[in-house]
C-alpha cells in the first residue's frame, strides 16, 4: 500500500503579513510513501538529502509517532517543480507531505487542525504550511501551541508573476538580518498595511494593493540581500497594470500581481525589467484553491 501526496508551493507574508499571511499557487511537489519491512529509501532528490535528516522523512517520522503508526521502513519518492530555497515554500511541501502521509496511513488525513499544528511546530511559523494544507489565502495566529487559521476568499481573478532568481537565499539568513525591535511608528504602519492588503484582496479593491503590500518589518532589510531588488521594485511600482508586488516568503523570489485578463502582463514585465532579471525564471501562476 502506498500514499501519494501533492502539495502546492506557497507565497508567504504578502508584504506586511510577516509569519501570518500566505497563499497557495499552482506549482506542486509530489511525494509517494510506501511502507517497507525495513530501511529508509529516499529517491528523486539530490543525494545529500537522501538520508535520515531528510525533512520529509523527519516530518513523517514525527507524525508517525504522534498518530501511533508503527512502521519498520519507508520508501519516499519525491518529484516536482517547486524550486528549493527561493521563497516559494519548498520546505513546507516536504513537511506537510510527511505529516499528511503518516496521518493517511492511519486514515486520519482529514484531521487538518492536528496536521497544521504539527507542521507549524516543525516549520516554526504557520504562514507557508497553512495555505499548503488548506489552499487559497490564509491568515494564521499562533498562541502558545495553538494555531488559529482562517481561509479567506480572494474576490478577483489574479495571476501571480513569480520572478525567480538563479541564486538562493536561506530563510535563516533572511531572518538573521531583521531587527529584534520595531519603532512604534513602523509597527503601526505594518498593522495598517496588513489590514489594507487583506481587506483589498477580500473586497476586490485593486487600488489598495500597491500600498497594502508595503511593509516596514522585513522587506526593506531583506531587499539588501537580493541583487537588483530595489530597482526591480521601482519598475514594478511604476507599471499601472501591475496591482502590487512583494517579496515572496523570505525571498529571493519577487511576486508581482496582475489581473487575469492582463494577458500581455508577463511579456510586458520581462521587457520592462530587461537586464535587471537576466538569468531569472519568470512563471505565471494562479491561486491554488
Ligand atoms: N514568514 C517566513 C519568513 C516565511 O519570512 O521568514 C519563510 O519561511
Amino acid at each position: 500500500m502506498y500514499v501519494r501526496v501533492r502539495v502546492p508551493a506557497t507565497s508567504a507574508n504578502l508584504g506586511p503579513g510577516f509569519d501570518v499571511a500566505g497563499l497557495a499557487v499552482t506549482l506542486y511537489n509530489t511525494f509517494t510513501f510506501e511502507l517497507l519491512d525495513e530501511g529508509l529509501q529516499i529517491l528523486g532528490c539530490p543525494e545529500q538529502f537522501a538520508n535520515k535528516d531528510n525533512m520529509t522523512y523527519q516530518a513523517f517520522d514525527e507524525a508517525a509517532k504522534e498518530v501511533g503508526l508503527d512502521y519498520k521502513g519507508v520508501r519516499i519518492i519525491t518529484s516536482g517543480d517547486v524550486p528549493y530555497t527561493r521563497g516559494l515554500g519548498s520546505s513546507s511541501t516536504c513537511i506537510v507531505a510527511g505529516i499528511v502521509a503518516a496521518y493517511a496511513f492511519k486514515d486520519r488525513y482529514e484531521d487538518r487542525q492536528d496536521i497544521l499544528e504539527l507542521a507549524t511546530k516543525i516549520e516554526g511559523h504557520p504562514d507557508n504550511v497553512a495555505p499548503a494544507i488548506f489552499g487559497g489565502m490564509t491568515v494564521s495566529v499562533m498562541e502558545d501551541h495553538k494555531v488559529t487559521t482562517l481561509s479567506l476568499p480572494i474576490k478577483n481573478d489574479y495571476r501571480f508573476v513569480a520572478l525567480i532568481p538563479p541564486f538562493t537565499l536561506s530563510t535563516a539568513k533572511a531572518r538573521a538580518v531583521l531587527p529584534n525591535t520595531l519603532e512604534r511608528a513602523d509597527a503601526i504602519k505594518n498593522v495598517s498595511h496588513l489590514a489594507l492588503m487583506v481587506a483589498s484582496l477580500i473586497n476586490g479593491y485593486d487600488q489598495g494593493l500597491k500600498l497594502g503590500f508595503k511593509d516596514r518589518l522585513h522587506q526593506p532589510y531583506r531587499g539588501k540581500l537580493i541583487k537588483n531588488y530595489f530597482p526591480i521594485m521601482d519598475v514594478l511600482e511604476k507599471d499601472d497594470k501591475i496591482l502590487g508586488a512583494y517579496l515572496s516568503g523570505a525571498g529571493p523570489t519577487i511576486m508581482a500581481m496582475i489581473k487575469a485578463e492582463d494577458d500581455k502582463g508577463v511579456v510586458r514585465i520581462k521587457e520592462e525589467l530587461g537586464e535587471l532579471i537576466e538569468g531569472w525564471k519568470v512563471e505565471k501562476l494562479e491561486l491554488d484553491t
